[in-house]
């Protein structure tokens, strides 16, 4: 069985040891983001498209700041913005920086695995919005083939054991990323809840 806590069990996978290790953190996600079966409107798919920019662009900075090249997937805060722009809709400011201080063996490639393996789950959420939104929602960030390239790219990296240190460093690194997703979600809701509960 995988194990759920920064030890990975011996001849594990990195990416089972990282999935079981953040399967929790995404279930949580998943619920936060309110995923497309819970969409009606376009308002809610524009306030998931800007939570989805606010958490990654910080991330997108660390990574290009202290990735090596092999481990950038590419950026999608731009195709998040041009999808927020076709809903007529602003980027909105970044979120808080990220940080993991000083980045050891396999921070980068945690994060890495996060962002890359997102693609997996946007490729499900892609389907819903073409349907809800009868073809007509633009779909730049979830329809991107350039992040499910990098994923298939990053799986011969990850679907084999990890020496211990890279798997501990991978591993935290990946719940700080959750952490930092999940902190955006909620202040977004804490945001929606605010301007629901003021006076018309
Ligand atoms: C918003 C709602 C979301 C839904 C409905 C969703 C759904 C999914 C689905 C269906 C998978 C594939 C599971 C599989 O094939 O085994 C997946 C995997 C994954 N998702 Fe999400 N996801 C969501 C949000 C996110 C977010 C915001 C992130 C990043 C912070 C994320 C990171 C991941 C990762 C890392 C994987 C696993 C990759 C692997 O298999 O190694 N997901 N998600």
């Amino acid at each position: 069985m995988a194990s759920a806590n920064k030890t990975a069990v011996p001849g594990e996978s990195l990416r089972t040891h990282l999935r079981a290790a953040t399967m929790a953190a995404h279930d949580l996600l998943d619920h936060a983001m309110q995923a497309a079966n819970g969409w009606q409107t376009r308002a809610d798919y524009a306030r998931f498209l800007s939570l989805q920019h606010a958490a990654r662009a910080p991330l997108e900075s660390w990574l290009a700041a202290h990735a090596p090249a092999d481990l950038v997937p590419p950026p999608q805060t731009g195709l998040i913005a041009q999808d927020l722009a076709r809903l007529g809709l602003p980027s909105p400011a970044p979120a808080p920086l990220f940080t993991i201080g000083r980045p050891g063996p396999g921070a980068a490639l945690g994060i890495a695995w996060v962002l890359a393996g997102s693609a997996l789950g946007n490729k499900a959420i892609v389907k819903q919005v073409v349907r809800i939104g009868g073809g007509g929602w633009p779909v730049a960030f979830l329809g991107d083939d350039g992040a499910m390239a990098f994923w298939q790219g990053l799986r011969a990296r990850i679907e084999r054991p990890a020496a211990p240190a890279e798997a501990e460093g991978a591993t935290r690194a990946a719940e700080a990323v959750f952490a930092h997703f999940l902190g955006v979600a909620e202040g977004g809701q804490a945001e929606d809840a605010a301007r629901e509960s003021l006076p018309a």
